[in-house]
């Protein structure tokens, strides 16, 4: 089964070491069948897009501005990375919500911006451990898709995928059970089919996010329930990443 494998560099890596990245990543997986989208930090689209160039390979950015121009001093629009040829944008991830305080509502702005420049979203949700000890792990992340899709049309679901990123397994070594991977996502699925139609809760992409790594990554993107995965720490190693991006799922 086609997969998405999405990496997340976060703040990592230089725009030198790129270049070799990309390089490498091209070659060693030009015969995969899976969809393979990098996300490094805005320094090193200009060089990833260079050497990715005649992949496969789709680029994504980590972030981008609410605001499609005008006075923002260190912001990035969507349509500066529109015309890098960036044809995804991580939107909400933990890390951006919790030391950047992004809100609900900044994210609703963040995608509705991003998809009318054509960007694809690769929207982040997740719970934190005190919300799951709590059993209130379900009904967080469903107010958080409903925030963040607050006024977006079900034809534009098509350029979204729903990332789930448990927060307590997000670069800890803990991933989530098989289980609870599995229960969340029917749980995403439902609450897209309660806000749209059956049909997209079954279409809408959704990837897990959250201490994948090359030890446990098969049993993980294998599930059918599953459109992929969304690696960070892991994705660093383009060895090991290759080998997560070539496998037939
Ligand atoms: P790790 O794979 O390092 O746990 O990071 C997951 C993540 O946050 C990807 O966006």
């Amino acid at each position: 089964m086609k997969k998405i494998i999405i990496s997340n560099f976060k703040m990592n890596t230089t725009p030198s070491e790129m270049k070799t990245y990309s390089m490498a990543l091209a070659t060693k997986t030009s015969e995969s069948k899976n969809q393979i989208i990098v996300c490094p930090p805005f320094t090193h689209l200009s060089v990833a897009k260079q050497f990715l160039d005649g992949s496969k390979i789709c680029l994504g950015a980590q972030n981008v501005s609410d605001a499609e121009k005008g006075a923002y001093t260190g912001e990035i629009s969507a349509s500066m990375l529109k015309d890098l040829g960036v044809e995804y944008v991580i939107v909400g991830h933990s890390e951006r919500r919790s030391k950047f305080k992004e809100t609900d509502r900044l994210v609703n702005r963040k995608i509705k911006t991003a998809l009318s420049c054509g960007l694809k979203v690769i929207l982040c949700i997740g719970e934190d451990l005190a919300t799951r000890d709590a059993k209130q792990a379900g009904a967080f992340v469903k107010k958080q898709l409903d925030d963040a899709l607050k006024g977006i049309y079900e034809n534009e679901l098509e350029g979204v995928i729903i990332a789930y990123e448990p927060i307590w397994a997000i670069g800890t070594g803990k991933t989530a059970q098989v289980k609870d991977i599995q229960k969340m996502v029917e749980l995403i699925r439902k609450e897209i089919g309660y806000l749209y139609s059956e049909k997209s809760g079954e279409q809408i992409n959704v990837v897990y996010g959250g201490s994948i790594d090359i030890k446990n990554y098969k049993k993980i993107i294998s599930l059918p329930c599953l459109n992929g995965a969304l690696i960070g720490g892991a994705s660093l190693n383009v060895d090991n990443f290759a080998v997560i991006a070539r496998e037939n799922y």
